[in-house]
């Protein structure tokens, strides 16, 4: 349909240059670069390199898109751009970019939280999204589990992480295992081969007062130093470290917990829809478990495929043409980049 919003959204928090163009709830194209590789040998985002990496990517992408897309930028009816939450200097390069566009088009400009742009995406996936749908987001970054009653203005924060991201456990239990950075694919792959209940890691927040106090609050930083602790008495006995059997036991712990918590939130309150997303939510057992809990409880379980999970352009874009879409006001030109943008804010 002609009438559909046409909208370029950018996504630029971490060290994804993202650039993505959808129509209506369809996705054109989602262009990506990554600074990845960069950072690789310094075992986690350094924000200066990556902010210098989307400069130079920006234009490149931009052009990309457009051309892959088959759409002229004259074309395009709104510019969606991630305003926060990131890194301070990753946001302003997107922020700068997107401005610069609408002005110079003449376009709304819709500045949004990056983490409600990640439960949007799956509209372009799955279709409509179900009001209220309950979001479990996953990532280096982020352990969230959002309600969400509408994903344009209403989310609602029902638990996040009180130290280490599930996606930043992974990575640094995977140093410890000498496993290449980011070490979430790498532990998800070691894993398969080996045994799951091999090792009995803990599970914060599971029990007793912590999980009433903590509800559907996550901690993986004990897990991450009872790895560290496993594996250094064993190297200092000098034994061989099973690696595959503490990836598996490890992934194990992170994927029970966030999958209990999960269901236990769609239970509580009511929602028959579960939405995962982020990098982490590529994990497979985490999808297999996921799939196994939910058709347990009855809840239908959505996953976008791998690409639109880890950070991407397409995702602001579809969160973008919501906007529109749903007749929601643009944000000011002078929007400010929000390194802490909350998540309850899905509009800057
Ligand atoms: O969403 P994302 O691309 O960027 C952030 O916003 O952080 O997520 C990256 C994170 C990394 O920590 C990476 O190790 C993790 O997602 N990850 C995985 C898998 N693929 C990526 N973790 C577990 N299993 C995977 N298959
Ligand atoms: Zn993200």
């Amino acid at each position: 349909m002609a009438d559909e919003p046409l909208v370029l959204g950018i996504e630029t928090s971490c060290d994804e240059t993202g650039v993505g163009i959808v129509r209506g709830e369809r996705l054109l194209v989602d262009a990506i670069a990554s600074s990845v590789d960069q950072h690789a040998r310094f075992g986690g985002v350094v924000p200066e390199v990556a902010s210098r990496a989307h400069l130079e990517a920006m234009v490149p992408t931009i052009e990309r898109a457009c051309r892959d897309a088959g759409v002229a930028l004259r074309d395009v009816d709104a510019i969606a751009v991630t305003a926060g939450p990131g890194l301070a200097g990753a946001l302003l390069v997107g922020v700068g970019a997107a401005k610069a566009l609408a002005v110079a088009l003449g376009k709304p400009l819709y500045g949004v939280n990056h983490l409600a742009s990640h439960v949007a995406v799956d509209i372009v996936e799955h279709g409509p999204l179900p009001e209220p749908a309950m979001a479990m987001l996953v990532s280096g970054g982020h352990s969230s589990l959002l309600l969400v009653p509408d994903v344009t203005h209403d989310v609602r924060s029902l638990g996040a992480t009180m130290d280490d991201a599930a996606g930043e456990a992974f990575d640094k239990v995977a140093r410890v295992l000498g496993l290449p950075f980011p070490g979430g694919p790498h532990i998800d792959r070691a894993a398969r081969e080996g045994n799951r209940i091999a090792i009995d890691f803990p599970r914060g927040f599971t029990s007793g007062r912590d999980l009433e106090r903590h509800r559907f609050d996550f901690s993986f930083s004990g897990l991450k130093t009872a790895v560290a602790r496993w594996v250094e008495t064993r190297q200092r006995a000098g034994e061989a470290i099973p690696v595959a059997d503490v990836a598996a036991s490890f992934q194990e712990a992170v994927v029970d917990v966030l999958t209990r918590k999960a269901l236990l939130a769609c239970k509580e309150h009511e929602v028959d829809h579960l939405l995962i997303g982020g990098g982490v939510a590529a994990n497979s057992r985490l999808r297999a478990l996921a799939q196994e809990r939910c058709d347990k409880a009855g809840v239908v379980l959505r996953v976008p495929r791998p690409e639109l999970c880890t950070d991407n352009g397409a995702m602001v874009a579809t969160l973008g043409a919501q906007m529109v879409l749903k007749g929601r006001a643009p944000s000011d030109l002078g929007l400010p980049a929000d390194s802490s943008m909350p998540v309850t804010l899905v509009q800057a």
